[in-house]
């Protein structure tokens, strides 16, 4: 590919506060969009990587310029504000879907009866890029299914009106979370679909990148 892209890539979980002290996550760790970012830039992409809360970066050079976030609604200002800017996204990031109503100011004390939190929906924010994607730009999702993997992969990728999207499973004998070796099903705008087996998610972040050239190289020819 001749001409360079800026690449926004997400990546790590999102952390939903309940007081200074606790908050609700999940088990993501980054490393799939670590590799992302790496990938992109050796091929001399520009990156900006908005990173969740797991812990210290390695070094991945000039091209890659870090933004760190915590809470979903973080992320979603940090993804609105560099889409315009970006000719394609990578979101797998980990967004928690529902965050506390109310965020305790003081650490919540230890009581003897039970007690709910109350939680309100998160923004979708793929979704929302999705809606404002120019002809020009890309969207790759990520999606994380206990069951009917491709119906549900199917399903993110005309609701969140992606390009991309790599479709893995988990489950209690099977989980990509600090996995070495996955599995992931691709499918694009084009209908192409693959699946691969037993790969590495350095593996599967070069076929994304080489994928995603393809397709930006084919939107600026026409
Ligand atoms: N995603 C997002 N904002 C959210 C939830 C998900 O941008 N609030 C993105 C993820 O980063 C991922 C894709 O949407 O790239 C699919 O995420 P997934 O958790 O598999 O799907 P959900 O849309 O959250 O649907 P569900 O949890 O019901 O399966």
């Amino acid at each position: 590919m001749k001409s360079k892209m800026k690449v926004l890539v997400t990546c790590g979980p999102t952390r939903e506060p309940l007081d200074p002290v606790r908050f609700i996550s999940n088990r993501s760790t980054g490393t799939l969009g670590i590799e992302l970012a790496r990938a992109f830039a050796a091929r001399g992409h520009r990156v900006v990587l908005a990173a969740g809360p797991i812990g210290a970066l390695p070094d991945l050079g000039a091209r890659v310029r870090v933004v760190r976030f915590e809470t979903a609604v973080e992320l979603h200002r940090i993804s609105l504000k560099e889409f315009s800017r970006c000719d394609a996204v990578c979101m797998t990031a980990a967004v928690g879907d529902f965050r506390p109503e109310r965020v305790s100011a003081s650490k919540l004390k230890r009581g003897k009866t039970a007690f709910s939190i109350r939680l309100v929906p998160n923004p979708d924010i793929l979704a929302d890029l999705g809606k404002r994607k120019k002809a020009h730009q890309m969207l790759i999702g990520f999606s994380l299914e206990t069951e009917s993997l491709e119906k549900f992969a199917k399903a993110k990728f005309a609701a969140k009106n992606l390009d991309i999207l790599a479709a893995q499973t988990t489950g209690p004998r099977r989980t990509p979370f600090g996995a070495v070796k996955m599995d992931a099903l691709l499918i694009d705008r084009d209908g192409g679909r693959e699946m691969l087996r037993g790969t590495t998610k350095r593996h599967l972040a070069v076929r994304l990148v080489r994928m995603t050239e393809a397709r930006i190289d084919r939107l600026k020819a026409i």
